[in-house]
């Protein structure tokens, strides 16, 4: 049995995780502190790099004592420490990392560099426990929009297609503000949307003609059709717009995803990331999986978005696979690929 603490700070939500990786390879989530800076953040309308790197230095360690509290757990328990290294913004990455050095040095643990990406993966892992291989996952959040194929979560991971401009939840930031609703988009579109009427409005579905690469995507077509609509139009139905732009987003999102999961012949398919928490997009992924015979699996919305839980159960998978820790020069890497 090892005590692994994941450490998340690539953005703007600070992430504390405790993980126990039992002696049979299964993960038991112990403790999962996330403290978010998204308010300091709303009235720029996105995230503003120094903003969340002061409040990552000031939220880091009140997490930690927060996350072994919780765990019943002292921080010499700790038997390896795993940390976003990338992709993410530098400075916010660099409080999680520099911390992440302190700890394993005064500790004497082994410290592991942990992608965010497949981070976002091996949150599914803690509810419905190890993946089958290959599956497919469907990653979508804020700053990224892909399809992965995953053999091994700690070893083989190959993109499979991904946006060629703007990321999902991008896209959902940006309509938000053209209909005036508050940042992050997400969830406001999402509860418009609800009252709203899917087929009100035919916005484009991007990269779906025939010779279109089959697993990209493309929302920023999207985000225009839907400003260029609201400009044109005196009354604006928010609701109808809202739950047309999210239809849209679902349409493509799903689609794609289950051709690839099809075409590659893969049997089980991962939807996480913020974007993930989204009803429609769970909805019809459930529709057309089950159509398809893909199994699905979506991780509860707490687990979707950003949080330390998700990168200690990375860190799990890299320790139970026997990957080499990383040296105390572990650097953060703000473009690294998945
Ligand atoms: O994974 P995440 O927490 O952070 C990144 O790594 O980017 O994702 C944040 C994104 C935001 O763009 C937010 O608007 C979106 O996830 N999001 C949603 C929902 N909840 C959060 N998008 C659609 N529907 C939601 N319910
Ligand atoms: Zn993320």
């Amino acid at each position: 049995m090892t005590i692994i603490l994941g450490i998340e700070s690539s953005c703007d939500e600070t992430g504390i995780g405790i993980v126990r990786l039992e002696s049979d390879g299964s993960l038991t989530l112990l403790a999962d502190e996330v403290a978010s800076s998204v308010e300091q953040h709303a009235r720029f309308g996105g995230v503003v790099p120094e903003v969340a790197s002061r409040a990552h230095l000031e939220a880091l360690v009140p997490s930690v004592t927060r996350a072994f509290a919780t765990a019943e757990l002292e921080l010499s328990d700790v038997d390896a420490i795993a940390v976003t290294c990338g992709p993410g913004l530098a400075g916010a990455l660099l409080v999680g990392v520099s911390a992440a050095k302190a700890y394993s040095a005064a500790l004497g643990v082994p410290l592991y560099g942990a992608n965010h990406l497949p981070g976002h993966v091996a949150a599914d892992t803690l509810e419905h426990g190890p993946l089958p291989a290959p599956c497919l996952a469907l990653l979508v959040s804020g700053g990224h929009t892909q399809l992965l194929r995953v053999d091994d979560l700690a070893t083989k991971i190959t993109e499979v297609g991904s946006t060629i401009d703007d990321a999902a939840g991008e896209a959902y930031d940006k309509v938000a503000r053209i209909l005036g609703l508050p940042y992050p988009g997400g969830p406001p579109i999402d509860k418009a949307a609800r009252r709203g009427n899917p087929d009100a409005i035919r916005f484009p579905r991007g990269l779906t003609g025939p010779r279109d690469a089959p697993y990209d995507f493309s929302f920023s077509g999207l985000k225009t059709a839907v400003a260029r609509w609201v400009e044109t139009h005196d009354d604006l139905p928010v609701d109808d717009v809202a739950a047309s732009f999210q239809e849209a987003v679902a349409d493509v999102l799903t689609a794609k995803a289950v051709r690839a999961a099809t075409e590659l012949g893969i049997g089980t398919m991962v939807v996480s990331g913020g974007v993930a928490a989204n009803s429609r997009l769970s909805a019809l992924a459930r529709e057309r999986c089950a159509e398809a015979g893909i199994e699905l699996r979506v991780p509860k919305p707490r687990l979707c978005t950003d949080n330390g839980a998700m990168i200690a159960a990375l860190g799990a998978h890299l320790v139970a696979a026997g990957v080499s820790p990383s040296a105390l020069d572990l650097s953060a890497s703000p473009g690294l690929p998945v």
